[in-house]
């Protein structure tokens, strides 16, 4: 893969595809902006060095070919501007051309999804989007699991196509996690459902020392092991594939530590009352929303051990403080331990927030879907595109 900053850019037009889509209230205020500060180097490094850049990025799942008032990057050219120090200008229709960018200044091409042919990676909207740059740069790696036109078609039609410096950060740090990783190598997968992380947590028991797992999905781990539950929410479709996740562990010699006690409630809300208790006390009408204290700190145990820790997913529901307590005992061995820790998704970014411990983490990734495909092993296309593979 070509890098940015192996190339002379100096007044050169460059296409810098970037991931913007950041969350927004409902009056279209920036929750979060972390993505947007991700993708300054790139932008800088073109603007220091005399390119003229425009940059694009998808925001939401807008209908194609309209462009409705809550689909806009208009906030974002906002906080874009502020960030850099300098205006940015939002273009609306620039599929075809016909607006003007000099040399160190940057422009926002409008929400790219709003384009007819984005999505299904058309070829001819790929190609009048290449006929506006010198270079085409792919700086999205939170949209690298998807083959749309800008991160995919224009690869092949652009005279120059290239990583950015974020997309290359990304491919490194989880490069170095994933094939290369001091052991023991400890993943931590939460959340509600084992449907929607059954390929991740099954391509890791092929690989991990401890598989860590939290929510919903260690619900059905523990139904697996025969436990009851209660009230919990858990998969009982999926207590075999929990089975054969574990059984594979096993054969391996690595183990799927299960939390020998919970925090339990009869409902999930501000104001619901905790009970500690031993995991083998779970009542009928109880829903597990935590580890207990016990579990928490067998956990801490081995991720200060951890050579590795891959983190996706919280342990309990850590909205609620009475719920938080697994969560945060986790951020917290993860902030002292010396493992390469890297981070991803967005209940975890959150949780990462809530407990201030961003500055202890090796590498947070910008990606949800694409940091999970990327740790499953799966091609991204929008990789393979900068590699000169395309997947049509
Ligand atoms: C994300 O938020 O995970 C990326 O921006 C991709 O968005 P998408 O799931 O709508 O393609």
């Amino acid at each position: 893969v070509k890098k940015l900053a192996d190339l002379a850019v100096a007044g050169k037009r460059v296409f810098i595809r970037a991931d913007l889509n950041v969350p927004q209230d409902e009056a279209g205020n920036i929750v979060e902006d972390t993505r947007i500060r991700a993708s300054l180097p790139s932008i800088r490094y073109c603007l220091d060095n005399g390119a003229a850049v425009m940059v694009t990025s998808h925001l939401g799942r807008p209908t194609e070919g309209e462009c409705r008032a809550e689909d806009t990057l208009a906030p974002i050219a906002v906080r874009l501007g502020e960030l850099l120090s300098k205006p940015v200008r939002l273009i609306r229709d620039w599929v075809d051309g016909g607006f003007e960018v000099k040399p160190g200044e940057v422009v926002l091409l409008e929400n790219c999804r709003c384009n007819k042919g984005e999505k299904k990676d058309n070829e001819e909207l790929a190609k009048k989007m290449a006929a506006l740059c010198d270079i085409y740069v792919n700086d999205a790696f939170g949209t690298a699991h998807r083959a749309e036109a800008t991160t995919h078609g224009i690869a092949r039609f652009a005279p120059v196509a290239c990583a950015g410096m974020l997309m290359g950060a990304e491919i490194d740090a989880l490069t170095k996690a994933t094939e290369t990783p001091a052991r023991p190598l400890v993943a931590i997968v939460g959340g509600a459902k084992v449907s929607s992380k059954l390929t991740i947590l099954k391509s890791l028991a092929d690989k991990v020392d401890q598989l860590i797992v939290g929510g919903g999905i260690a619900n059905t781990f523990l139904l697996a092991s025969g436990k009851r539950i209660g009230d919990s929410l858990a998969e009982p479709e999926l207590v075999k594939e929990a089975q054969t996740i574990m059984d594979m562990m096993k054969a391996r010699g690595a183990e799927v530590p299960l939390p020998v006690d919970v925090v339990v409630a009869d409902e999930v809300s501000a104001l619901a009352r905790a009970n500690r208790i031993p995991v083998d006390e779970v009542g009928p009408h109880d829903r597990i929303l935590d580890v207990g204290p016990k579990t928490s700190a067998q956990l801490a145990q081995i991720i200060a051990h951890a050579g590795t820790i891959v983190w996706n997913g919280p342990v309990g529901v850590f909205e609620h403080n009475q719920f938080a307590g697994g969560t945060k005992m986790m951020a917290s061995a993860i902030a002292h331990s010396d493992a390469f820790c890297i981070a991803g998704g967005g209940d975890t970014l959150a949780a990462i927030a809530k407990f201030h411990i961003a500055q202890d983490i090796g590498y947070i990734s910008t990606g949800g879907g694409a940091f999970l495909e990327f740790l499953e092993g799966k091609t991204l296309p929008a990789i393979a595109a900068l590699e000169g593979r395309f997947t049509d």
